[in-house]
């Protein structure tokens, strides 16, 4: 720990962008199933899916109901879950750097915003749980799940009143979560791809916490700012590409973000 809290203070000493990036293992502390844990599987009839085959535009279009009911139940397990020590942490670093930090994060759960993150400088690369959007791509708004649905149990399906209130407000179509699925692609509108681009290509300083490096963008991220000279750092309880990545660069802490990272961003912060 201490060799990475002096690569992260030579870093701060630099010109550039102090950037996080966090995936799913963030949010395991607060309760929420990481995406390739165990817990993520789902019955439908008598068929088990895997995350992968259910988070897709061809698993919506063919049973759009069942997809909400999964996408509604896990909405409601975020919902019930609090931010954790490195989600606080994550908010203070900002609160202290302001014009020089910016967040990245894959986790839809929402837990950063909730922490304290500002949206003008937290990027969801891949959506938000909480919202919706038109299903046929009739405007690129997206709008906050209706309070009134409620959270669904395990194989619960939405009922009538509460599918009706599952659609475009402006056209009257179908809504659908609004989440990057495993056939679709990124884009800046939706989804933030120049601008994590551009900042990663800014970068001083790169943490990367509790992702297994197995989406595209995250791998550019990470890639632009290893070119731009960043310091890079990973918190991770697993050994994983971007690990190896940053033991050659700021360092690797094995260990959970909730024990690590409030010591790390204490660190920085009195720099
Ligand atoms: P994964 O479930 O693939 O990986 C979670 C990572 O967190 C693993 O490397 C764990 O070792 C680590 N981890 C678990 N608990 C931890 C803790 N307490 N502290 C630190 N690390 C911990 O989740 P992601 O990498 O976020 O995208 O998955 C990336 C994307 O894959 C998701 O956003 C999702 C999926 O495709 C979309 O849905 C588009």
């Amino acid at each position: 720990m201490d060799d990475v809290i002096a690569a992260c203070q030579a870093a701060l000493s630099r010109k550039g962008q102090v950037v996080v990036l966090t995936g799913a293992g963030v949010s395991a502390e607060s309760g929420i199933p990481t995406f390739r844990g165990k817990e993520g599987y789902w019955t439908i009839g008598a068929r088990e899916y895997h995350p992968q085959e259910l988070a897709t535009w061809e698993a919506f279009e063919r049973m759009p109901w069942d997809v909400w009911a999964w996408y509604l139940y896990r909405r409601g397990v975020c919902r019930a879950a609090q931010p954790n020590a490195a989600h606080d942490a994550i908010a203070l670093l900002d609160r202290k750097l302001e014009g020089r930090f910016a967040l990245i994060t894959q986790n839809v759960d929402g837990l950063h915003r909730r922490a304290g993150s500002p949206i003008a400088r937290t990027f969801p690369i891949h959506g938000d749980i909480d919202y919706m959007r038109c299903a046929n791509d009739c405007v690129l708004d997206r709008w906050p799940i209706p309070e009134a649905i409620p959270a669904l149990a395990r194989g619960e399906a939405a009922g009538e009143a509460h599918r009706a209130l599952l659609r475009c407000p402006r056209c009257g179509g179908m809504a659908r979560p609004h989440v990057l699925w495993f056939d679709e692609s990124y884009d800046e509108p939706r989804f933030f791809l120049d601008t994590a681009r551009r900042i990663a290509s800014a970068s001083a300083l790169l943490v990367v916490i509790g992702t297994s490096a197995q989406t595209n963008l995250p791998w550019q991220v990470v890639t632009l700012a290893a070119r731009a000279g960043a310091t890079i750092v990973d918190i991770n309880i697993e050994p994983n590409p971007f690990g190896e990545i940053a033991e050659t660069s700021g360092g690797a802490i094995r260990g959970t973000a909730a024990t690590n990272l409030p010591r790390l961003v204490d660190a920085i912060i009195h720099t």
